[in-house]
């Protein structure tokens, strides 16, 4: 299996060094539009093989499309971070022109892959990659509801004292502030959290997901990547290794939960042909509220994007 990362930056890189040392792909390629950047990623991580004993190549190139040709999967990290102060909408213009001439050029030499977006804004530079690619819905799909959930679990499992490993849970929606929480399908090794935990310390963990990026780019000055790139490798590991797992993507809604035209993160199951179903949960009145305008906020901002042709 040959996958391609596009972007070396932090989750780039990050995503490529998973792929690597956990053997999902045979072959990694690493590119950038910074001359050596990707090469010299790519070259670091192979330097780690030895060390960490696997056998992938990895391969960094300069914008040179012709190296990436026959991917299996396409994983788009090219784009600006966030900087404090700045919402994943700031960046639609610039990450826009990006994501459109990455997926281009990704699908002149690679007219199967699947596509995994993951530059900002995240629903609506999957809906760009869709319109640049022109592949089936279920081949382009977007790469934030893993991380939002990790980020949940990860503030449950620390309140709760117990492994992160033991959490199982579901987010919703568009990437951010306007995610959907869904607590009634969250466990703690099969009990139900909200029998292990008071409504008051739920409600602060799910604010405190939902502001998760911006708490990291707070801290850092950019958005996160170790969590953002080992998700990107999660969903490439499902897919070229036909695994079928159940993940929250973001993917093209066509009716499923009564929405249309709409790139919204929602559970689907991952494998060989890219999303193989969406699964459609039975959401109460107040999820299916939130939902909506979750689509309504996604959708303003696909009207920007419109509005940029
Ligand atoms: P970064 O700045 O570290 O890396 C971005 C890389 O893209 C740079 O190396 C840059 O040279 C490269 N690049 C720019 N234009 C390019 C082009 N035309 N072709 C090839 N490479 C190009 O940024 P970082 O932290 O890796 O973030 C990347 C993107 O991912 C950002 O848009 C960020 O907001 C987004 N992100 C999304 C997450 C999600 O959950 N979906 C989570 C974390 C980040
Ligand atoms: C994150 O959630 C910035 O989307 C990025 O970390």
């Amino acid at each position: 299996m040959k996958v391609t990362v596009v972007g070396a930056g932090n989750v780039g890189a990050t995503c490529a060094d998973v792929l690597a040392y956990r053997e999902i792909a045979n072959e990694v390629v690493l590119v950038d539009i910074k001359e050596g950047v990707a090469e010299g990623k790519a070259l670091d991580i192979w330097q780690k093989a030895p060390i960490n004993l696997y056998d992938t190549r990895t391969v960094g190139v300069t914008n040179d499309y012709t190296k990436t040709a026959g991917s299996d999967v396409v994983v788009i990290t090219s784009g600006l971070p966030r900087k404090p102060g700045m919402t994943r909408d700031d960046l639609i213009q610039t990450n826009a022109g990006i994501v459109k001439i990455v997926t281009e050029q990704v699908i002149e030499h690679s007219p199967e892959a699947i596509i995994i977006v993951v530059s900002n804004p995240l629903d609506v530079m999957t809906y760009q990659a869709h319109l640049s690619s022109k592949l089936p819905r279920t081949k382009v799909m977007g790469m934030a509801g893993i991380l939002d959930t990790a980020r949940y679990r990860a503030f449950l499992a620390e309140a709760l004292n117990v492994s992160p490993k033991d959490i199982q849970a579901v987010l919703m929606g568009g990437h951010g502030d306007t995610m959907v929480p869904l607590p009634r399908y969250t466990t703690v090794g099969g009990i139900p959290v909200t029998e292990l935990i008071d409504e008051e310390t739920l409600d602060a963990i799910i604010e405190r997901t939902k502001f998760g990026g911006g708490e990291l780019v707070k801290l850092m000055g950019t958005s996160a990547w170790y969590a953002p790139g080992s998700a990107a490798a999660q969903m490439v590991e499902a897919i070229v290794r036909d695994q079928k797992r159940v993940f929250p993507v973001c993917i093209k809604l066509d009716g499923e939960y009564g929405i249309d035209d709409c790139y919204l993160g929602v559970p689907v199951i991952l494998g060989k042909n890219g999303i193989e179903k969406v699964i459609e949960l039975d959401l109460n009145e107040d999820e299916k509220a939130l939902l909506q305008s979750s689509r309504t906020h996604v959708k303003e901002v696909m009207a920007v994007l419109e509005n940029l042709k």
